[in-house]
């Protein structure tokens, strides 16, 4: 796939990148990243929530130089957005997910490694360095298996383990099964090395991700298994695909040291709210006692700063990386992180805040209710 140089086209947002990709995808790989489960409203409502809240500007405050950094499990970040944990970056980019991690070094981010990613868990880590990047886990139903991945992210040296917990089995992506699938031969899932746990074989008329998921993941996982996970390692534990209140109050319980608020980019229940509209919610709920981060739609400086004054700590965004991975390699990648940090400096700025910590519920206007979020 010829990799398109970002300086040779008109590209000044996100969306820009996500025109460009889909110019340059085949087809059923444009479809995987972009599509949703079911009717795709859930990945719809992930966007249009966030146009739905707008913003209320505080005036004459210094806002020179608005500070962006954040600290996220007591470390120090760079700005308050990470790389979602996504799969197979070997669809859209030759160097997959090693790309993707020099697009986070040089942008002095954190990325999420996803189990399911092309490379091998310790390549992608020594192409990291410091500081520690996030490896996510999938709970298979081989649990030496999934022992093994966890040990391997440690040695490797990841600083977290983000364990995703809304799949107990795929979402209905009815492009997939349209497509029929799989991965082209010339990839695997490079964690694994027996057959079964590496191929996703086509399967005609079939999502052949979704049948991988049913014989692979297993659909029996409980709140036993995150304790199982925090006595065999010692990183602290993420969990990733909150959407409730109660489910928020239980992982602080089984001592999780955060939350993702994820809807998994509407990938798996067609329905649920867009995470923006639970976030506040799942933040009252854990009362501090452990870090709240949210993914889903961000694609404006505007939608992290909504998400930020409404409670998150951090954000991630998927889509948009895959996007700028498909269109220019690592440093369309690294183009995507620094459109959304030159936003979010500017809307900063702009509503009259010059740090993150100072972001509140009162800048935001919900247009339904006619009323702020306070
Ligand atoms: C994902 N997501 C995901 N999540 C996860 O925990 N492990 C994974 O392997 C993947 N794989 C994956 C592949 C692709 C192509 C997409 C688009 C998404 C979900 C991802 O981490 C995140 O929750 C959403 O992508 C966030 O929504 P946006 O930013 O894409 O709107
Ligand atoms: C996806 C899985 C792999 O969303 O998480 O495609």
């Amino acid at each position: 796939m010829e990799a398109i140089p970002l300086n040779t086209r008109a590209v000044s947002c996100l969306d820009d990148l996500e025109r460009l990709a889909r110019e340059a995808l085949p087809r059923e790989a444009y479809d995987y990243i972009a599509g949703g489960a079911g009717d795709e409203w859930t990945l719809r409502e992930n966007q249009a929530a966030f146009k739905r809240l707008q913003l209320l500007p505080r005036v004459l405050r210094d806002v020179t130089q608005p500070k962006l950094e954040v600290t996220l499990l007591g470390r120090p970040l760079s700005m308050p957005v990470l790389i979602a944990p996504t799969a197979f970056h070997g669809l859209v980019n030759d160097n997959a997910e090693l790309a993707t991690m020099k697009a986070a070094v040089d942008a002095g981010v954190i990325m999420c490694a996803s189990t399911a990613s092309n490379c091998t868990l310790e390549s992608i880590a020594s192409a990291g360095g410091t500081p520690p990047h996030w490896f996510q886990l999938y709970i298979y139903r081989d649990r030496e298996l999934t022992r093994s991945l966890v040990e391997r992210a440690e040695a490797a040296g990841y600083g977290a383990l983000c364990v995703t917990v809304d799949v107990p089995r795929l979402g209905r992506r009815r492009r997939d099964v349209l497509n029929s699938f799989c991965l082209p031969g010339h990839l695997k899932l490079g964690n694994f090395v027996n057959r079964e746990a590496s191929d996703v074989t086509k399967i005609e008329g079939k999502s052949g991700l979704e049948s991988y998921v049913s014989s692979q993941m297993d659909a029996a996982v409980t709140w036993k298994d995150i304790d199982w996970l925090r006595s065999i390692c010692s990183l602290p534990v993420v969990l990733k695909g909150i959407m409730t209140p109660e489910d928020a109050r239980l992982a602080v319980q089984h001592e999780a040291r955060g939350v993702v608020v994820s809807n998994h980019g509407g990938r798996q229940l067609d329905g649920v709210p867009a995470t923006i509209e639970v976030l506040a919610r799942v933040v009252d709920a854990v009362r501090g006692e452990c870090e709240v981060l949210l993914d889903g739609g961000i694609r404006r400086g505007t939608d992290v700063l909504k998400a930020l004054a409404l409670g998150a700590r951090a954000i991630l965004v998927g889509r948009p990386i895959l996007w700028g991975l498909a269109v220019d390699g690592a440093a369309g990648a690294r183009f995507a992180l620094e459109v959304l940090r030159e936003e979010l400096a500017a809307a900063m700025a702009l509503v009259g805040c010059d740090a993150v910590d100072g972001l509140s519920r009162s800048l935001i206007w919900d247009s339904r209710r006619k009323e702020t979020l306070e």
